[in-house]
């Protein structure tokens, strides 16, 4: 890599990523970038897809137990609080079971995006006019502090699901479950979703897609680097190539560059040098086994109530409660 450019404390924190993840050796661009505009309508596409067995599965657990989870609830009024909301599809199984058990609760859906939670709310008071509905912008914890505390004595749900868990290495997303149990309180429950540890082939596919449309997800993070940063990017010359790795369930994507070329910045004013079949780390999808559940769970004094799982047992919601 060569720069002009000096430190430029005025970067966005995207442009900062950017350039110290393609500076590390290896080179590396964090997955939370994934989703701009494009990476949103690209993973809705995903989410669809015959090899995307993840988003079926989770469907398919919460159709089966929402009756159950409402059991745990108990009668008094409480929060249901859901981290990284996106468009809130899967909650709606969720929400429509509680209000037909005529539960009394309100809605928090959490995103960084202040777009998808507007139009989450717009679409939930088509549906439901009388669901309270109390979009949290922000970041998971920042925006858990702007909950008023008087409303925080309320018992909480919370829910984290979809596998987004397996986007964090195994010690992040144990700090992270820490630092949620940190921000509750006892009798409180998380429901969090959890990828499985399975045959190998059914998870390659799920990063593999025939239609290319996870391909087209990778390629869309270095496109937003051209759209962005003025960056010139080719993907044609960045092969998409999933790993799974049975021992750790890490499934990983990468981006090699099938050609040594250099690609340049405009915005950072910096060159990149890419040698033949250089790799770019783009994603971590981790799988678990439930020995790796009950020690994350341990670990953030939480109790497991209950495993949710479909019929084929590829997913489960973990049910906590805080002690
Ligand atoms: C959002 N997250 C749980 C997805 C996953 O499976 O890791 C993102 C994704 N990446 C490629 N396909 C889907």
């Amino acid at each position: 890599m060569t720069s002009t450019t000096e430190t430029n404390t005025q970067l966005s924190a995207f442009a900062q990523d950017t350039l110290k993840g393609l500076s590390s050796q290896p080179k590396y661009l964090l997955s939370k970038y994934f989703y701009d505009a494009a990476g949103d309508r690209l993973f809705q596409n995903i989410m669809e897809l015959p090899e995307y067995y993840l988003t079926r599965c989770e469907d398919e657990i919460l159709r089966q137990y929402a009756g159950d989870l409402a059991q745990y609830l108990g009668e008094a009024p409480f929060d249901l609080i859901e981290l990284g909301a996106g468009d809130g599809l899967k909650t709606r199984i969720l929400l429509e079971q509680f209000q037909k058990q005529a539960l009394q609760f309100r809605y928090l859906p959490v995103d960084i995006s202040a777009n998808i939670l507007v139009h989450l709310q717009e679409t939930l008071s088509a549906l439901w006019p009388d669901l309270p509905v109390v979009p949290l912008e922000g970041d998971y914890f920042s925006a858990l502090h702007q909950m008023p505390a008087a409303e925080t004595r309320r018992r909480k749900l919370v829910l984290f699901l979809g596998s987004t868990i397996g986007n964090m290495t195994l010690a992040d997303s144990r700090a992270f479950l820490q630092r949620l149990r940190a921000e509750l309180s006892p009798g409180d429950l998380l429901l969090v979703g959890f990828d499985l540890k399975k045959d190998p082939s059914i998870i390659l596919a799920a990063y593999n897609d025939a239609a290319g449309v996870t391909r087209a997800f990778n390629h869309n993070h270095l496109l937003r680097i051209n759209r962005e940063l003025g960056a010139n990017f080719d993907p044609q010359t960045f092969l998409h190539w999933p790993l799974y790795q049975p021992t750790t369930g890490h499934t990983k994507s990468y981006l090699l560059s099938t050609i040594a070329q250099t690609v340049y910045i405009k915005d950072l004013d910096v060159n990149i040098d890419f040698a033949a079949w250089e790799a770019i780390d783009m994603e971590l999808s981790k799988k678990f086994d439930f020995a790796e559940i009950e020690s994350l769970a341990a670990d953030a004094q939480l109790k497991v109530l209950a495993y949710f799982q479909g019929q084929k047992q590829y997913f489960t919601d973990a049910l906590f409660i805080v002690e």
